[in-house]
Parts: structure tokens; C-alpha cells; sequence
């Protein structure tokens, strides 16, 4: 069985159901959760009772084929002022690992949230705009039509265009995380790279203090060098942007080999750090708590740390400091 997904609100409505979990109910359209009384009573009361980031086995008695063993779990998440519930439901035999699962609800949840904030608006100013060309369930005459319609229905066009592009960029951004090029390797020296890196960032944060520290000056990584430097960058400029409401933020670089020589290089700074319940968080495509973020900067670093077969790591400690730290495989 794939899993299955399922949202609802607090009334119990269902706002979106997919295949496999409609196909596990047998039921065709899927509306209110009072539906599943008449399916099976044990789930139906299981997913009543579910509170935010649940988790919850149940067996069931398909009618045809036989017992299913099921995890289910909720995460919590707000469309529109509206609480919404997502569930997911899931065959505990089947391969999808629960880490990935996760992984998937949280992108499921990200998307939702970015699809519909821009598509509510466009919804909600096409049935406006049409209020201003139809009376009584009829269209108005072409008479009927003055200079104040006319500016108001430019005007609407105007936010349904940046909207939908809005929407295109962001679809745009998303294709680049799945199609990132094979990396292609050659010998990067880990000095050079530090040093580029931290060049950039000083041309457009030059208050920012970068202390670089190398035991050994020279290390090299197998490597593609312009992709980890896109990481390395990433990392500073994330630093350097949670540096901003202090005066005395200090970005330090430091790269070591440790004993089965992996290179690792760690980028920490004394900025306000991230909380523990966020640590995990941070790496879903699109998660940002910035105002101009696009939240794509350590999924895509961390994507590309895994094409290099190595990783992308952070810990923090709140209010004091926090760390990043690439790590490439030993040779
Ligand atoms: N060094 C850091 N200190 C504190 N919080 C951080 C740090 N680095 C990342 N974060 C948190 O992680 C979130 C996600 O970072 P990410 O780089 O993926 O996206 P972003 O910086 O918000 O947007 P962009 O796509 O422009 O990089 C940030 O919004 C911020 O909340
Ligand atoms: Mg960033």
C-alpha cells in the first residue's frame, strides 16, 4: 500500500484525501470524517481522537485481503487562518522508511502553505471582479461600464499576474533542487575555497568580522568546487544574516581532518542561534524565518553535501552560538 494522506479541518472536513488512502477506505469521495464510522470504527476513532504530532498503530480488517497493521501521525499546520490536520497513513511492512516519511510531510505541508497563500487571493479577486460586471445574476450592459470598474479591474489583473508569477518562481526554485548536476570532481584546495568564500561575503557585509582558522594549510578535497562553494557561501550568508541585530557578531571558519580523514569544515557564529525543536526544520525546501528568506539555501546545501557523499550537520546552542559543519568522506 502507498501512503496515504489526509487533511482535515477542525469541523472534521476533509480538505484533501489522496488515491491510496481512499482506495485502503474503499471509499470513493471522501467529505467528512463521520464517513469512516461505517468503515471501521476502531479508525475512525483513532483519528478523532488525534492530537498534533500523534503517532498511533492500528489494525484493520480489510474486507477482501487481510489485517493491515497501520502507523498513523498528524502534524499540525494553518492555511488561511484555518487549522488544518495532515495525517498520514501507513503500512508498517512497507519499504518507505518513517525518516522519509517525515521528510515527505513536512514538504507536503511547506508546499501546501506556499500554494495556497498564493492562490487564495487570485480566488478570492476573480469573484470580486466578476461582481462588478454582473447584476442580479446577469451581465451588465457595456453602458453600464465607468472609469472606476475599469481601474479597480486593472488593478485586481495587476495582483492575479504578480501571484501567478509568484507561483512560477517558486516552482522554479523547487525543479532546481531536483535537478542538480552530478558534481563533477577534481582537487580543491580547502584554503582557496575559504578564501573566495569569505571575500564575497565581505563585499556586501564588510561589518562582519570571518576569523579562518587551518591547521594545516594544506588540505585538499576531492571535490566540485563551484557546488561547495555555493554551500560554503550559503552558510555565510546565513551566519551573517542571523548576525544582524548585534554589533559585535563574529562569523570563525575552521577546517580540520579528523582521524579516518574526513574533511570537515565548520562555519560558526554568535548569533542568536536556532531552537532545538527547529534543528530539523531548517533543512525542509522552502522553511524560512525570514522575511525575504526563500528558505532554500541549506536543503540545496545539503543536497549537494550528499552528492559529494558527505554531510551537512548543525548544532546550537541558543543564545550563544551556532555551528555548521561540512563534512566530505574519508579517501
Ligand atoms: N546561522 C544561523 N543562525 C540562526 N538561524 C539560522 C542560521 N542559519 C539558518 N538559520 C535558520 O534556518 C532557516 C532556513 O535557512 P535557509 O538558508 O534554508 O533559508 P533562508 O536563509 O531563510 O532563505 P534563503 O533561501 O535566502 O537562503 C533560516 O530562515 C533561519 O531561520
Ligand atoms: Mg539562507
Amino acid at each position: 500500500m502507498d501512503t496515504g494522506i489526509l487533511s482535515f479541518d477542525e469541523k472534521g472536513f476533509v480538505h484533501n484525501a489522496n488515491t491510496p488512502l481512499k482506495r485502503l477506505l474503499g471509499l470513493e469521495q471522501f467529505t467528512h470524517l463521520r464517513q469512516l464510522e461505517k468503515v471501521d470504527t476502531r479508525l475512525a476513532n483513532v483519528l478523532k481522537t488525534l492530537r498534533p504530532n500523534d503517532q498511533k498503530m492500528v489494525t484493520i480488517e480489510q474486507p477482501k485481503s487481510k489485517r493491515l497493521n497501520l502507523l498513523i501521525k498528524s502534524t499540525p499546520f494553518v492555511v488561511e487562518n484555518k487549522s488544518l490536520m495532515l495525517i498520514s497513513i501507513q503500512d508498517i511492512n512497507d519499504p518507505l522508511s518513517e525518516k522519509e516519511l517525515d521528510a515527505w510531510m513536512k514538504l507536503i505541508r511547506v508546499l501546501t502553505h506556499e500554494i495556497m497563500n498564493a492562490i487564495a487571493p487570485v480566488t478570492s479577486l476573480s469573484e470580486n471582479l466578476k461582481k462588478y460586471y454582473t447584476q442580479n445574476g446577469e451581465i451588465i450592459r457595456p453602458e453600464q461600464v465607468d472609469e472606476k470598474i475599469i481601474r479597480n479591474t486593472v488593478r485586481g489583473l495587476d495582483v492575479i499576474e504578480e501571484q501567478g508569477k509568484g507561483l512560477i518562481s517558486f516552482v522554479k526554485t523547487y525543479r532546481r533542487l531536483t535537478r542538480l548536476p552530478k558534481p563533477e570532481l577534481s582537487p580543491v584546495a580547502v584554503k582557496d575555497l575559504i578564501e573566495k568564500a569569505v571575500v564575497l561575503n565581505k563585499s556586501y557585509r564588510p561589518d562582519i568580522e570571518i576569523s579562518v582558522h587551518l591547521p594545516h594549510e594544506d588540505i585538499t578535497l576531492s571535490a566540485d568546487e563551484k557546488m561547495v562553494n555555493q554551500v560554503l557561501v550559503n552558510l555565510l550568508k546565513n551566519a551573517s544574516e542571523a548576525l544582524e541585530e548585534r554589533d559585535d557578531g563574529k562569523i570563525s571558519v575552521s577546517a580540520l581532518t579528523d582521524d579516518k580523514q574526513r574533511v570537515i569544515i565548520e562555519i560558526k557564529d554568535n548569533g542568536p542561534g536556532i531552537p532545538p525543536e527547529l534543528l530539523d526544520e531548517i533543512f525542509v525546501p522552502f522553511f524560512t524565518t525570514r522575511d525575504n528568506g526563500s528558505g532554500i539555501g541549506l536543503s540545496l546545501s545539503r543536497q549537494i553535501m550528499r552528492l559529494h557523499k558527505g554531510k551537512l550537520n548543525v548544532r546550537s546552542a541558543v543564545g550563544k552560538e551556532t555551528v555548521f559543519s561540512m563534512e566530505f568522506p574519508g579517501r
